[in-house]
């Protein structure tokens, strides 16, 4: 939920590096093979625009994480790396309220790339905004695309990367159920590509994440047993960074301060699949017009953008009787219990480094803390390696912590085993580079 990564080293990146050249065998067996568009020359729509996003009436009936588009278009820019194709896949997926939805994920082939193992890398696009999906603000050259330095250094390393609209069609910013099952159901659908992309069915994955990014990762965790057991065998791990476990907590930590317009984001992010809460913003927002007008702006401002408008602020005065207490009534409060707090939904069996800031400004650490305890207090499930990060930001976590878990990924995807349980450490951001 960082408004923007820090930009990382690229130095410290390009150090961690290693090679994971060995092209294999393409894999040509397939389940749903929808013709392939070839897009060139192309000017992207965006998805409200664009009837790409709009699956084929009868899709419902799919099984989650099957493909029901496929296109190819020219590689994006401002990413570091030689990129051999790059395809968007739409894929059928389940929302929040357990109804069948379309999610689009774009995926990126490196130069020698290796086609038995893959990144999904989830991006902290915060937004409920349906045109700030990563896959149309990757062909958006006005848009900040937080994390690029991260996978264009996996890309080089010859891994291909998904990179999933994990908020779907509708936008539902904060919504963990939405964000966790569009991200398994990614994962199917790049696992069922082979036909199109050449990435092998038996794959194995790694997950990325940092801040609203280790939200939809962390959420797909949890719901990995009940929602895609399935996927087991092909997440390997998961490095999640600046952890974000309790939306009303964070809520509290940063009202009236720099990163104040996340509020109103996850409002209405989480208003996009609840009738309920949607009803009940509409009546609870001041009866001033100007003043609903400026928070529903949220839902029309990339997340970057709406924040600026909003450092400082507090809520109160966009409520009626200028109460921000409000949000916690039973409306809200029950759905930021159901779809905004982890932990609740199944114990994560695959290997997790996990990286927090101590100072996190946003997200207490005392809540991540707290998760950690209690997974690895369970026993036979969790495997975790948590570094706290002393006196570090959010912003500094999601950096670094890319860096201090990325070797440690690599080791995973390279089929070598965890350490079963957990280690807990606190550790310190490296001094000559912090800034
Ligand atoms: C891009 O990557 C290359 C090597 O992969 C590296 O030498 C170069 O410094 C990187 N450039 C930037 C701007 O990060
Ligand atoms: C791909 O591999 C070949 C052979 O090892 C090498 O010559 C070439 O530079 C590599 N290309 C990239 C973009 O890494
Ligand atoms: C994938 O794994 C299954 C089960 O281990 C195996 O039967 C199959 O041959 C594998 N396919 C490929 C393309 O490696
Ligand atoms: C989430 O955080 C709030 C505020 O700190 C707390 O009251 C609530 O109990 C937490 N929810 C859970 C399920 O831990
Ligand atoms: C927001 O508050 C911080 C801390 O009080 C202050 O340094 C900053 O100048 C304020 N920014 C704006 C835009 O009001
Ligand atoms: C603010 O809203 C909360 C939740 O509905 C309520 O308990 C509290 O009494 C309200 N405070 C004021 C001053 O109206
Ligand atoms: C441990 O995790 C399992 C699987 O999620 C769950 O069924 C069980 O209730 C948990 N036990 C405790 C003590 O939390």
């Amino acid at each position: 939920m960082a408004l923007r990564y820090t930009a990382l080293s690229t130095i410290a990146w390009l150090t961690l590096t290693s090679a994971l050249h060995q092209p294999v065998a393409r894999d040509h067996g397939f389940v749903a093979s929808p013709a392939v568009q070839t897009i060139r020359p192309y000017t992207a729509l965006p998805p409200s625009d664009d009837a790409f996003y709009q699956p084929t009436p009868g899709y419902e009936t799919e099984a989650p994480g099957t493909i029901l588009r496929a296109r190819s278009l020219p590689p994006p820019s401002g990413i570091n790396a030689t990129i051999s194709a790059y395809y968007q896949l739409l894929y059928r997926s389940t929302d929040s309220n357990n109804q069948p939805n379309a999610v689009v994920t774009s995926l990126l082939i490196p130069a020698n790339a290796s086609f038995d193992k893959f990144i999904s890398y989830q991006i902290p696009y915060d937004s409920p905004a349906t045109d700030c999906a990563p896959s149309y603000s990757f062909s958006d050259p006005s848009t900040i695309i937080g994390g690029t330095e991260i996978f264009s250094v996996a890309l080089s390393a010859g891994l291909p990367v998904s990179i999933p609209d994990y908020e779907g069609f509708t936008a539902a910013f904060a919504n963990g159920i939405q964000s966790g099952q569009a991200l398994l159901d990614s994962i199917r659908a790049v696992l069922n590509s082979g036909y199109t992309t050449g990435i092998s069915r038996n794959s194995s994955v790694a997950l990325i994440g940092g801040s609203g990014g280790a939200l939809a990762s962390e959420w797909a965790l949890e719901l990995q047993h009940s929602y895609a057991p399935d996927t087991k065998p092909s997440i390997v791990a998961a490095l999640l960074t600046a952890l974000t476990p309790n939306i009303t907590s964070v809520f509290q930590t940063i009202d009236g301060t720099l990163l104040a317009g996340l509020t109103p984001l996850f409002l209405v992010g989480l208003s996009k699949q609840s009738l309920p809460l949607a009803t009940w913003l509409s009546e609870n927002l001041s009866p001033n017009p100007t003043r609903t007008a400026e928070f529903l702006q949220a839902g029309e401002l990339c997340s970057a953008d709406f924040a600026l408008t909003f450092v400082n602020q507090t809520i109160a005065p966009y409520f009626r009787d200028h109460n921000s207490s409000i949000i916690s009534e039973p409306i809200p409060h029950a759905l930021i219990e159901e779809v905004g707090v982890m932990g609740l939904h199944g114990v994560p069996s695959v290997p997790i480094f996990l990286y927090k800031g101590t100072a996190d400004e946003l997200s207490p650490v005392a809540d991540t803390d707290a998760l950690v305890e209690k997974y690895c207090k369970n026993g036979t499930h969790a495997t975790i390696v948590y570094q706290r990060a002393v006196g570090a930001s959010h912003g500094d976590s999601g950096t670094y912590g890319a860096v201090a878990g990325y070797p440690w990924l690599l080791e995973r995807l390279a089929g070598v085993p965890a350490a079963k349980g957990c280690t807990v450490s606190n550790v310190k951001i490296p001094t000559t580079t912090a800034s």
